[in-house]
């Protein structure tokens, strides 16, 4: 079972109890937490969460950084907890617009967790699902120029196997939507197919038990 979110809700979230967008952030992290316990006790394989948007850039440079040094401090705290509770970790999205640090940070967690085999976690950083199809297009390009592929292999299983996602893993079954709009917005627009969409209002920090 493949569940992916987009956590939605975070800003208002703290804008409703008078707090900086930030804090409205920082709470997400701890929703984040939660979310992850909970699949890997259940009976979730795959769970997709996304983190920031190709989009997301536009916002304020100070929310922008604070969102790193939020992703950079939850990865390298949890790290070995997440490796420990068997969830392999990797990231989804464009890795050319990322700084040196943050780049670090993934690197490093993907390598430590890469033996986990409860629960894959895929972020999306710098992820849109234009941006992922333009970059699989072309990265089937170059494997047709170097003729490791031939046009006439290209398919939808080929295709799919260079997106991001790739590697034999399920297409989300479901998709969930916190924070009350009701579009997809970018997110895993090859890979939603078949996904069932589930829109709910609650803010993302909310959405805990
Ligand atoms: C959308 O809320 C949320 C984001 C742009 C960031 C999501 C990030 C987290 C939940 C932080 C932690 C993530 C990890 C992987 C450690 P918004 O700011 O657009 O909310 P709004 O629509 O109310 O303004």
């Amino acid at each position: 079972m493949h569940i992916a979110i987009i956590m939605d809700g975070n800003g208002r979230w703290a804008e409703k109890q008078g707090l900086p967008r930030t804090m409205g952030h920082r709470a997400g992290v701890l929703a984040v937490e939660e979310c992850v316990r909970a699949a890997a006790n259940l009976n979730v394989t795959d769970l997709t969460l996304y983190a920031f948007s190709t989009e997301n850039w536009k916002r304020p440079r100070p929310e922008i950084s604070a969102l790193f040094r939020l992703f950079n401090g939850y990865f390298k705290n949890k790290a070995l907890e997440l490796k420990k509770e068997g969830v392999f970790v990797r990231f989804i999205g464009r890795r050319d617009r990322l700084s040196k640090a943050v780049l670090k940070t993934m690197y490093e967690v993907e390598t430590l967790t890469q033996s986990g085999d409860r629960l894959i976690l895929n972020i999306g950083i710098d992820y849109g699902g234009r941006d992922e199809i333009v970059r699989t297009t072309n990265k089937l390009i170059d494997g047709v120029i170097r003729r490791k592929i031939l046009p006439s292999d290209i398919d939808e299983d080929l295709f799919f196997k260079y997106t991001d996602l790739g590697f034999n893993r399920p297409n989300p079954d479901l998709i969930i939507r916190t924070g009350g709009d009701r579009r997809l917005s970018n997110f895993m627009l090859w890979h939603a197919a078949y996904s069932e969409i589930e829109f709910s209002d609650t803010l993302w920090p909310d959405f805990t038990h």
